[in-house]
């Protein structure tokens, strides 16, 4: 299957997904990468595997609405199957949402449904899981419908929370557990293990 990534920042997701399809974990390819940021390191990473990668910027578009298009076209033009955001920082709107139902993943670096939605990205949510002093934070990959973080949960797993733990301890040791979930969210998908009914997703066996 055709997978497209799009990015924010440092790519380490990309850099995972890459990694898995070299090592035959995941029958798929990546077609594109898309980042809605300048300059960023992920963008090196889609360089080094010669994937095409393109940067659109809100701020190149005088609507949200257009810069929307402007993706959705791209997604089109090169056929894609499946679009999986990592490290994404924007709202993708419903236009592009119902033209891949079921078909647009994301990873948080939570237990959805805590310390996700508007202003719980990156460091932000780790800062929030020590603040609260919750023993147990995670990771959690889902579907994108029109929301931030709200779509049908594919998968999840824990992460102990250590009482010596600072934002950097932690997000690293979440992140270590994102490289390894995101590929097998993406793996099941393209074994057609994915059934979603309404809210629940099932995993065929
Ligand atoms: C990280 O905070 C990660 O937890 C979240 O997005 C941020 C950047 O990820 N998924 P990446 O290294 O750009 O994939």
């Amino acid at each position: 299957i055709k997978i497209a990534v799009l990015i924010s920042g440092g790519g380490s997701n990309l850099q995972a997904i890459i990694n898995a399809i070299k090592a035959g974990k995941i029958n798929g390819e990546i077609k594109l990468v898309i980042s809605d940021k300048k300059d960023v390191y992920g963008l090196e990473r889609a360089k080094k595997e010669e994937i095409h990668n393109f940067t659109i910027l809100q701020s190149d578009f005088s609507t949200k609405k257009q810069w929307n298009q402007a993706i959705l076209q791209v997604l089109e033009d090169y056929k894609i199957d499946l679009v999986l955001l990592a490290g994404f920082m924007s709202i993708l709107d419903k236009e592009i949402v119902k033209a891949f139902p079921n078909a647009i993943m994301n990873i948080h670096p939570s237990l959805i449904p805590s310390f996700c939605g508007k202003g719980y990205y990156g460091k932000k949510v780790h800062q929030a899981v020590l603040e609260y002093g919750v023993k147990l934070t995670g990771v959690s990959v889902h579907f994108v419908d029109e929301g931030a973080d709200t779509g049908p949960i594919i998968l999840q797993e824990a992460v102990k929370v250590k009482q010596e733990d600072t934002v950097e301890s932690l997000a690293q040791r979440v992140l270590k557990v994102e490289h390894k979930l995101y590929p097998k969210a993406v793996q099941l998908f393209t074994q057609g293990k994915l059934k979603v009914e309404g809210r629940k997703v099932f995993i065929l066996e």
